[in-house]
C-alpha cells in the first residue's frame, strides 16, 4: 500500500475508532431461544436504563445449547435464554454457567429454578389442548394427556414434535410417568397424530378443521385472540389441571455464561429479567406468558397461574437428550 493509500485508509477508519472510544458500555451477546419478539420488546428498556447494548442471536433451544457446548470457553455469548428448561440443564451439565447473583434468583420461587443457582426461570407457559368444538364435544376430551394415545383419539390429534416446546412436554411426561409409559404414549401418539412444524401451524390446523385437537402452549391461542383471532376463532382451550402431565408448566430460563467477557453487565441483564420491573414489562408485552416473580400477575383474559394446578416436576431432572432418543425411536425425529 502506498503512503497516500495508508493515509486515506487511516482517515476513513478514524470516525469509527472515535465512535468506539466514546462508548464505555459493552454490547452483550445474547443467545436467545425464546421468541424473538419478546426480546425485541424487553431489551430496549434495559438498554435505555443501563446504557448496555444488546445483540440478540436467536435460534432454537437445542441448536443453541449444542452450539454453546461446542464453543465452550470460546463462545462469544454472555447470556443464554431459552423457551424451555431442558436446554438450560444441558448447558448447566456442561459446566458453562457462572452462578447468578443471589438477589437475581431470590424473587423467583424455588420450584421455578435449579437449586444450583446456575440459572433461573423467568417466565412460564402452560401446556393446553386447543380443540374445535364442531369436531369434538368438550365432554369427549380426555381427562389426561396420556389418554390421547388411546385408539379412541385416532386421527384426531395434532402437535409439533420437532419443536422444543413439545419436547419439553415429553420430558415432563418422562419425569412423571417413567420411560416405559412414555415410550408407549409416544408410540400411541405416532399412530393417532398428525404432525406439523410449529405450534402456530397446529393452532391453524385445528381452527381450519383439519384436526380436532391440538397440543400447544397457552400463549399461542391467547396471542392470536389478542390479534384478530383469524387462527383461533373456531377453537376453544382446555386446561387439564389436576396435576396431570398435560398441565405441565414449562419454564423459560436465563443464565450467564462463565466465559462472558462482560460478567457484571450480563448479571445485570438477568437481574432485570427477574426484577419486578422486568417482570411487569413481560406481563405488559405481547407475549402473554406467565411472569414468575410473585409481585407481578398476568391480567385477564389469560387463565391465572394460581388456577393451573400443574404437576410437580423437578426442572433439573428434565432430560432433553433422552427425549430426543425416545422420539427418534418412535419415528418422530
Ligand atoms: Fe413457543
Amino acid at each position: 500500500m502506498s503512503r497516500t493509500a495508508l493515509l486515506i485508509a487511516g482517515l476513513l477508519a478514524a470516525p469509527f475508532l472515535l465512535a468506539g472510544c466514546g462508548d464505555d458500555e459493552p454490547t452483550l451477546v445474547i443467545y436467545n431461544g425464546q421468541h424473538e419478539q419478546l426480546l425485541d420488546e424487553l431489551a430496549p428498556t434495559f438498554t435505555d436504563e443501563t446504557g448496555i447494548k444488546v445483540e440478540i442471536r436467536s435460534g432454537d433451544d437445542l441448536g443453541l445449547s449444542n452450539q454453546l457446548v461446542q464453543e465452550g470457553s470460546k463462545s462469544p455469548a454472555d447470556v443464554f435464554l431459552t423457551e424451555n428448561s431442558p436446554a438450560m440443564s444441558a448447558v448447566e451439565r456442561a459446566g458453562l454457567f457462572a452462578p447468578l447473583d443471589d438477589a437475581t434468583v431470590e424473587p423467583i420461587p424455588a420450584q421455578y429454578r435449579p437449586e444450583s443457582g446456575d440459572w433461573t426461570g423467568f417466565v412460564a407457559r402452560s401446556t393446553v389442548l386447543v380443540y374445535n368444538p364442531s369436531m369434538v364435544d368438550e365432554a369427549d376430551l380426555p381427562d389426561s394427556i396420556m389418554d390421547l394415545a388411546d385408539p379412541q383419539y385416532a386421527g384426531m390429534v395434532s402437535f409439533s414434535p420437532t419443536g422444543a416446546d413439545f419436547q419439553a412436554i415429553v420430558a415432563a411426561v418422562l419425569d412423571l410417568e417413567g420411560e416405559e409409559a412414555t415410550q408407549e404414549w409416544l408410540d400411541g401418539l405416532k399412530a393417532n397424530g398428525t404432525t406439523y412444524d410449529g405450534n402456530n401451524v397446529v393452532l391453524e390446523s385445528v381452527n381450519a378443521g383439519e384436526s380436532a385437537i391440538g397440543i400447544i402452549y397457552h400463549y399461542y391461542w391467547y396471542r392470536d385472540q389478542a390479534e384478530a383471532g383469524d387462527n383461533s376463532d373456531n377453537t376453544e382451550l382446555s386446561f387439564f389441571g389436576n396435576q396431570d402431565p398435560g398441565a405441565f408448566l414449562s419454564i423459560s430460563g436465563a443464565g450467564v455464561l462463565a466465559a462472558s467477557d462482560h460478567p457484571d453487565e450480563a448479571q445485570q441483564f438477568v437481574a432485570y429479567l427477574t426484577s419486578e420491573e422486568g417482570q411487569q414489562a413481560l406481563a405488559d408485552s405481547y407475549a402473554l406468558e406467565y411472569p414468575l416473580n410473585p409481585a407481578v400477575t398476568l391480567g385477564p383474559p389469560v387463565k391465572p397461574l394460581a388456577e393451573l394446578d400443574p404437576p410437580t416436576v423437578a426442572i433439573s431432572d428434565l432430560d432433553g437428550d433422552k427425549v430426543v432418543e425416545m422420539m427418534t425411536q418412535a419415528g418422530f425425529l
